[in-house]
């Protein structure tokens, strides 16, 4: 009987392993547990997204540690002890604070205030219909928190969802969500129709350094190859504010900024409050006058107090970069593959289903990252770091960039297995309403559509096998 399992098991792997030669899909580097490459770890447990790179020089370790410490830090209002540069308006006061242990944040509740790591981006719409990501007495985002005592917040939003049901052909049947934002407690007039509101979830903030290393050659190839699939893939170009030049941008949920330097300030800018050499003012937009009059520590040239007239920002440089190699440098857990036939068969299916000419499973460094023997290397994120219309259901209605309320960053899906240990929750999709990578895939519309299909066809257990090939990475 042993013999027999064996030999089935032998003549299956065999049948996987030849298909697989067939097709050159061995070539992409599949079932191979090492998703970050070198930059992968052996850990899965709760802490699985906050470890280091094990190569790093002692320069660059001690910079991550730092980093860290920072990245977790709390953020106060001059003069009370601690770091100053919070506010006057804000949503949160430190980053682990939207990003809990580096995973995704908490999805927002039915009927609850939108808080910890979903934020409300805002837009406006103009006469001809023209939508500009920015709010004129609001800016892009609503602070729900501010100085108290001192400056009132911006107000708060509450959500509730608006569920349906999904029938496959086979008769499963699954329940959505959707949000629906509420605006409230606004204390600078209320919102009209010409209001754009966009809810987002803090996603996971690991393996990201591979992301910003792979060169624009490798993602623009990639959106040549996808033109011939019938895909319209494309980047998302917008400005470096370092170098005033338009690169393709690949943080955030439509990829709206070029680098992790530049994500953090816009962080530190719109989520905290704190100023920096990139973003100068304090996020308060005119008519706010009690947060642009607040004395806030960047008038006085931030920890260091007033020095001469040299604007010194909140947030210094060096802890601009500290952050930043913190992000680099944060490791990808390798795969957990218990099942290793169901999860390949899962595998091929994925790719079958067109899942992988999105989420493509192999990008490669180019010559420019924090240590050589990570230059040239193969990883494998699940992404294609391009944007795509995902259809009128995901649409937010406010542009970003080049890309419109329809288009999407393709998310890496790597760790995406690990979140619901980590985070205690799983909120998929950019306003995080899938609680499950099957809820997920069912929202997938535009150019994911015909995909989605495939996926929607396939017999229950076929399903299965891709979800848990997805739960693997
Ligand atoms: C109030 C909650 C909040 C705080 C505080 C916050 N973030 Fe975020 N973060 C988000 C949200 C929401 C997004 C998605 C933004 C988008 O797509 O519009 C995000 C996105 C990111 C990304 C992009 C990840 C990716 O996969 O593209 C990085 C990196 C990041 N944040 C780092 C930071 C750092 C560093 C800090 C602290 C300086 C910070 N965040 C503070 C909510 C927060
Ligand atoms: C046309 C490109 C495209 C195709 C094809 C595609 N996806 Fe996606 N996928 C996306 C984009 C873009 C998003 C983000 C949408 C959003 O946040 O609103 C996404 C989101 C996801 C997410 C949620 C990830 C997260 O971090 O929240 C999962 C899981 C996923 N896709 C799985 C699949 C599977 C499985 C298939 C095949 C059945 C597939 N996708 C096909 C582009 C694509």
């Amino acid at each position: 009987m042993l013999s027999f399992k064996r030999a089935f098991k032998f003549i299956f792997c065999l049948t996987l392993v030849v298909g697989l030669v067939k097709v050159g899909y061995s070539e992409q580097n599949q079932g191979l547990s090492d998703s970050g490459g070198l930059m992968s770890s052996s850990q899965s447990g709760e802490l699985s997204f906050t470890l280091p790179y094990e190569g790093l020089s002692a320069k660059l370790g001690k910079r991550f540690i730092k980093g860290h410490e920072q990245f977790d830090e709390i953020w106060v209002l001059a003069p009370a002890p601690g770091v100053w540069g919070l506010g006057p308006t804000f949503n949160e006061a430190n980053c682990v604070g939207c990003h809990p242990k580096n995973s995704r944040a908490q999805p927002a509740k039915d009927g609850a205030e939108i808080e910890k790591g979903n934020v409300i981006k805002l837009g406006h719409r103009g006469a001809k219909g023209e939508v500009v990501p920015s709010h004129p007495w609001y800016g892009d985002q609503l602070q729900n928190r501010a100085a108290e005592n001192r400056v009132p917040i911006e107000g708060n939003a509450q959500v509730t969802f608006e569920y349906s049901q999904f029938t496959y052909p086979d008769n499963t049947s699954v329940t959505l969500k959707r949000p629906i934002i509420r605006v409230k407690n606004l204390n600078f007039g209320d919102l009209d129709e010409s209001t754009v509101v966009s809810m987002r979830i803090a996603p996971q903030v690991i393996g990201l350094g591979l992301l910003e290393w792979v060169s624009e050659q490798n993602l623009l190839e990639i959106a040549e190859r996808q033109k011939k699939e019938g895909l319209s893939g494309r980047p998302n170009y917008v400005i470096d504010l370092e170098t005033e030049r338009a690169v393709i941008g690949r943080f955030g949920w439509k990829a709206a900024q070029p680098n992790l330097k530049q994500q953090t300030a816009v962080a530190f800018h719109s989520d905290i409050g704190a100023t920096t050499f990139f973003f100068p003012e304090k996020n308060c937009p005119q008519i706010q006058v009690g947060c642009r009059e607040l004395p806030s520590a960047a008038k006085c040239g931030g920890q260091g107090g007033c020095t001469g007239n040299n604007f010194r920002p909140e947030v210094l440089p060096s802890r601009l970069k500290n952050i930043t190699t913190y992000l680099q440098a944060l490791n990808i857990p390798e795969r957990r593959i218990e099942d290793p036939e169901e999860t390949l068969a899962g595998e091929i299916l994925f790719r079958d289903s067109g899942c992988a000419s999105c989420h493509v499973p192999t990008l490669v460094t180019g010559e420019n990252t924090i240590l050589k023997e990570l230059n040239n290397m193969s990883f494998h994120p699940y992404t294609d770091l391009l944007i795509h219309d995902m259809g009128e259901q995901l649409s937010d209605h406010r542009p970003e960039g080049s890309a419109t309320g329809q288009e999407w960053r393709t998310p890496p899906l790597w760790g995406i297995g690990l979140v619901n240990t980590i985070s205690g929750s799983l909120g998929l999709l950019h306003d995080g309403r899938a609680a499950s990578i099957e809820e997920a895939i069912l929202w997938h519309g535009g150019e994911a559509l015909s995909s989605r299909q495939k996926f929607v066809d396939l017999a229950k257990p076929e399903r299965e096998r891709v979800i848990k090939f997805i739960n693997s990475l």
